[in-house]
């Protein structure tokens, strides 16, 4: 079963030694550049995901609250936004990108937030048929060549 932790200085030098496969690296930030960009992110969360004592991925949101300063007026009123989600080569096939949207779903519950969005690349291999599986569809917006996703978040 996934596990989301606190990413820390004794588990930081793991979690930016994992990578998505190499056709995929057009399709989500590095983790280098993720865990540095959440500390200028307002609202934002930051997790490593883990199975035991093995990482297997790294997963960030951001609460959009009404004063977030990307807020735009055409965005759902009452939404978290999954920023980034990567499951290692090495780990994807094996449930656990299911369970990291488990414990996406759950991070929204518990900000009080009723809709989860995301944006997804355009390019080839992207995750949409993925999100679709969890109720997240296309909305037609396109922000910077990436598609914007949105469904509702489920009832625990
Ligand atoms: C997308 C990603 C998170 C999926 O993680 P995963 O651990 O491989 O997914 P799971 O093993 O939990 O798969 C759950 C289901 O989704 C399916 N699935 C997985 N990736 C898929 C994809 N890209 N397209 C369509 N279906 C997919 C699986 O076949 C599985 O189906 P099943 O329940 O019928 O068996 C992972 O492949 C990844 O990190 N990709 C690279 C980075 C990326 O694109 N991130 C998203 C940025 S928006």
């Amino acid at each position: 079963m996934i596990e989301a932790r606190a990413v820390e200085r004794s588990n930081l030098r793991t979690l930016l030694s994992l990578k998505v496969g190499d056709d995929q690296r057009h399709l989500v930030a590095s983790n280098a550049v993720t865990i540095a960009q959440v500390h200028y992110e307002p609202y934002s969360w930051l997790r490593g995901l883990w199975v035991g004592e093995e990482a297997v991925g790294l997963i960030a949101m951001i609460d959009l609250k009404p004063d977030h300063p990307d807020m735009a007026p055409n965005d759902p009123k009452n939404a978290a936004y999954l920023w980034r989600l990567m499951i290692a080569a090495a780990q994807q096939g094996k449930g656990y990108g299911r369970q990291a949207m488990g414990l996406a779903f759950g991070q929204a519950r518990s900000w009080g937030r009723d809709m989860l969005c995301l944006h997804v690349s355009e390019r080839e291999g992207n995750a949409s048929a993925f999100y679709r599986r969890f109720g997240l569809h296309p909305t037609g917006r396109i922000d910077d060549g990436e598609a914007f996703l949105a469904g509702p978040v489920p009832a625990s």
